[in-house]
């Protein structure tokens, strides 16, 4: 193998193994957070509820741009990217809802919120799982 070749493979590797880390963080930083808002929900603990939103909004950011995404998605499903993305921005919103909903004390629709992101991660989930 040419020197140069060696050299793009091993760029490549990098990069992949890094956007990799990208995923992992960012799915296990959400996961986290939805742990907590679930036990504050029904802990009725609104700060572990509001530490959780926070995890789940910081992970979801590191996990929306389109072209980060189109990386996971399975060949076959590369043309779905446009749904993947709206899985991410649909758990962006709904994280905005449940803030504010905490803040009015309107505990019934943060609830809601909260199932919503849950729908969005399945959603995602399911393209990329071929659920
Ligand atoms: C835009 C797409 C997308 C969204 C939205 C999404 N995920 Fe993921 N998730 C992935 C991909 C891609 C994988 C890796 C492939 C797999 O596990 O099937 C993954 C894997 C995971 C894993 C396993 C992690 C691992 O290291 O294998 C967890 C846990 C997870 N997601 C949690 C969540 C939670 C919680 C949410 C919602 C708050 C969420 N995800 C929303 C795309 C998404």
């Amino acid at each position: 193998m040419k020197l140069v070749n060696i050299l793009t493979a091993a760029a490549l590797t990098i990069s992949v193994a890094s956007a990799q880390d990208v995923m992992q963080k960012s799915m296990s930083i959400m996961e986290e957070g939805m742990t907590q808002i679930q036990k504050g929900f029904l802990n009725n603990n609104i700060e572990l509820i509001k530490s959780g939103t926070k995890l789940v909004k910081d992970g979801n950011k590191l996990f929306s741009d389109k072209k980060i995404i189109a990386q996971y998605l399975p060949e076959n499903k590369k043309h779905m990217v446009n749904v993947a993305e709206n899985a991410a921005k649909r758990i962006e919103l709904d994280v905005n809802v449940l803030e504010l909903n905490i803040d009015e004390k309107a505990y019934i629709n943060a609830a809601n919120a909260y199932s919503d992101v849950l729908n969005a991660c399945a959603r995602c989930h399911s393209i990329v799982r071929s659920w």
